[in-house]
């Protein structure tokens, strides 16, 4: 583990300081929240599978066009980033009906959306990260109106491309939460990472609403086998290469 000032520890990450003031060192811990950490638990080897996992998906994003804070992963659960100022918001993209949006709006556990429905919600534990409206966002000055049609943008391109590449490792990506930061020019990079921790990943081959979760949600719910759980989602990850055969960079 890194000797350097510890900037920032949160509750499935630890964000180090390096001899370069435009990099920073995240380690990823085995522990686990729910519930704005009412729940509290650990999951063996979640931080080297979720670190595996968002260093896989930040690069094939990167390949694809999309700006990240991703660098390098120097050691299995750690990653070299780029050093941004995280914008206090969690960006969630839906595709089908799950988690909060059921509670909140009664529709249906797996139905699946015309459209992906792209959300945003104060990242505040303090206040329990609320779900805003634009005009809150707006209000409480999180980001700009531009800054927030550039993270819809993103978000959106980021779930089409998420989707295809999960499709085919046959899981269904339900809905996931994105977090971005703005580097010294502004420009947003996303960061923070993605996982089945941030993720609601289904699994194609079982329909069963218990068994097919890959996701946090075995954790959230008690549905046990997690550890597995994950690990199918890493070996299903790994499996698929980061840039499609015939689309290599030239
Ligand atoms: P929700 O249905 O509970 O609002 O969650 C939507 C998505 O966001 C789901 O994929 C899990 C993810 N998520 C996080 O990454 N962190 C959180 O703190 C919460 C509440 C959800």
């Amino acid at each position: 583990m890194s000797a350097h000032p510890v900037l920032y520890e949160g509750k499935a990450k630890i964000l180090y300081a390096t001899d370069d003031p435009d990099v920073l060192l995240t380690h990823f811990k085995d522990d686990a929240t729910a519930f704005n950490a009412q729940k509290r638990g650990s999951i063996v080897g979640k931080g080297e599978m979720n670190c595996a996992i968002s260093s896989h998906l930040f690069q094939l994003l990167e390949a694809q066009g999309i700006a990240t804070h991703w660098l390098s992963s120097p050691a299995p659960n750690e990653m070299k980033v780029r050093s941004v100022k995280i914008l206090p918001l969690e960006v969630v993209v839906r595709n089908i009906a799950a988690g909060s949006l059921c509670q909140q709006t009664g529709l249906p556990l797996g139905m699946v959306l015309q459209e992906p429905l792209v959300e945003f919600y104060y990242k505040n534990d303090a206040l329990g990260d609320p779900l805003l409206t634009l005009d809150r966002l707006l209000l409480l000055e999180l980001a700009t109106a531009d800054q927030v049609e550039a993270l819809r943008t993103k978000a959106l391109q980021i779930d089409r491309l998420l989707s295809d590449f999960f499709q085919k490792c046959g899981i269904t990506l339900v809905d996931f939460k994105l977090e971005f930061g703005l580097d010294r020019q502004q420009n947003i990079l996303l960061a923070d990472e993605i996982s089945p921790d941030t993720c609601r990943l289904w699994n194609q081959a079982d329909t069963d609403p218990a068994q097919r979760v890959l996701d946090k949600d075995r954790f959230r719910h008690d549905l046990g086998n997690v550890e597995a759980a994950y690990r199918q989602v890493l070996e299903r990850v790994l499996a698929q290469p980061v840039q499609p055969q015939g689309e290599a960079m030239l």
